[in-house]
């Protein structure tokens, strides 16, 4: 079977959905790897490369040729369209804001697999582009933080003086800003995090970070992620965090709750008492955003309350792309694991018995079979 590997077109996407590395696993599987010419290359990884590794490279893919699409970026309608019924896709899809692609995926009686639907469970931790790419983007938070900021992150005691370390606020303790913590520690600052799930405070502990309790309820559902907030009790969470984000030099935001925009943690008056030099980075910008203000892909200045100065909000936008070697690194590693769940003796045949499968499948047979997006669509309608 051919397995075409696309060139992603869309503005500020560097990253790829196969390595040399990924291209052997799958022709180990027994399929024909094709690349598009220049694939890899804002992401490090030349033609030759993958020329070395087993695959073909091709000026343009022949879309109606191949029997599986990968992909980074959700595919466009065009490109859905030109795809041959039965082909299966796998990729980010972003549903909930893609809806024309997803129509076109059904229409094309394309077998799509979104990345995002892959179940958080154990079994499927290997495919789960979600948490891999959530680790470089927590990563990268904090050193777009540190360029901005006109202190030391460290402590530094030095025959001409003492140096504080800087204190980082950590809002939102997944995987993202798990990772933001780890870094700023790696960094030399002091951190403190909060996050609403019950189990995020031994989470944050064991990152050596310190976990703030807040007088909050805790809003988790049954699989594990958090619940929105009653806006009384989001607008206690805001009061309580006041004095935390004035104490603190760098506040990174990664908040989020699946399929909602993401929750209001910092208003507008909160960044305006931060002391002159702060600077901000949300890593929800793209989806709304955790502090008031934030504007995705620019820094914004805002003036202190006190008049001395100015924070620096960061919109973080393609924070995984920002570093596209690494990234495509785990996530073609997570398009080769679900699709080797897929493939019988170089055959790809997804078997929906199987609940990652079954999870993870957006389209198939004509059909839109993540309900929540069938009900997007239908409700469009
Ligand atoms: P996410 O990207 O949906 O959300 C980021 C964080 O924001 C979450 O920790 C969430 O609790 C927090 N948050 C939401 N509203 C908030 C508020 N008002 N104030 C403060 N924090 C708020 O979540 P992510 O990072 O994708 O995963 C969250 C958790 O899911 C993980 O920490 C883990 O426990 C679980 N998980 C399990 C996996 C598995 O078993 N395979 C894989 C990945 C995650």
């Amino acid at each position: 079977m051919h397995v075409g590997i696309v060139r992603e077109r869309r503005p500020g996407e560097r990253r790829v959905s196969a390595t040399p590395e990924t291209v052997k696993q799958l022709q180990s599987l027994g399929l024909d790897v094709i690349v598009e010419a220049g694939a890899g290359s804002e992401a490090g990884y030349a033609d030759a490369a993958y020329g070395e590794a087993g695959a073909r490279i091709t000026p343009t893919l022949a879309l109606a040729e191949l029997d599986v699409l990968c992909h980074v970026a959700p595919l466009t309608p065009e490109t859905a369209s030109q795809l041959k019924r039965g082909a299966v896709t796998v990729g980010l899809a972003s549903p909930a804001s893609e809806r024309d692609t997803v129509r076109a995926l059904a229409d094309a009686e394309v077998t799509a697999f979104a990345l995002e639907l892959v179940p958080r469970i154990s079994r499927a931790q290997s495919m789960d582009a979600l948490s891999s790419q959530a680790l470089v983007a927590g990563y990268r938070a904090v050193l777009e933080a540190a360029t901005r900021f006109p202190r030391f992150f460290p402590l530094y005691m030095t025959a001409a003086g003492t140096i504080p370390p800087a204190k980082v606020l950590v809002l939102g303790a997944g995987v993202a800003g798990l990772q933001a913590i780890g870094t700023a520690k790696r960094l030399g600052a002091r951190v403190s995090a909060n996050d609403i799930r019950p189990s995020s405070a031994d989470e944050v502990t064991s990152m050596g970070g310190t976990f703030i309790n807040l007088d909050v309820e805790t809003a988790q559902d049954t699989s594990g992620y958090a619940k929105s907030l009653s806006d009384d009790r989001a607008e206690r969470q805001r009061q309580l965090l006041a004095p935390h984000v004035a104490a603190a030099d760098i506040l990174i935001t990664t908040a989020a709750i699946p399929g909602r925009p993401a929750p209001l943690l910092v208003t507008a008056d909160m960044v305006a008492g931060m002391r002159a030099g702060s600077v901000i980075v949300d890593l929800a910008a793209e989806t709304g955003g955790n502090v008031e203000g934030v504007i995705a892909g620019r820094d914004v200045a805002v003036p202190t309350a006190a008049g001395d100065g100015h924070v620096t909000l960061v919109g973080l936008k393609d924070a995984a792309s920002a570093i596209p070697f690494d990234a495509s690194r785990l996530f073609a590693k997570n398009v080769a694991n679900l699709l080797a769940l897929m493939t019988e003796q170089g055959v790809v045949a997804p078997d929906f018995d199987d609940e990652v499968i079954a999870g993870a499948c957006l389209t198939h047979d004509g059909a839109v079979r993540h309900a929540p997006t069938a009900e997007l669509l239908q409700g469009a309608k």
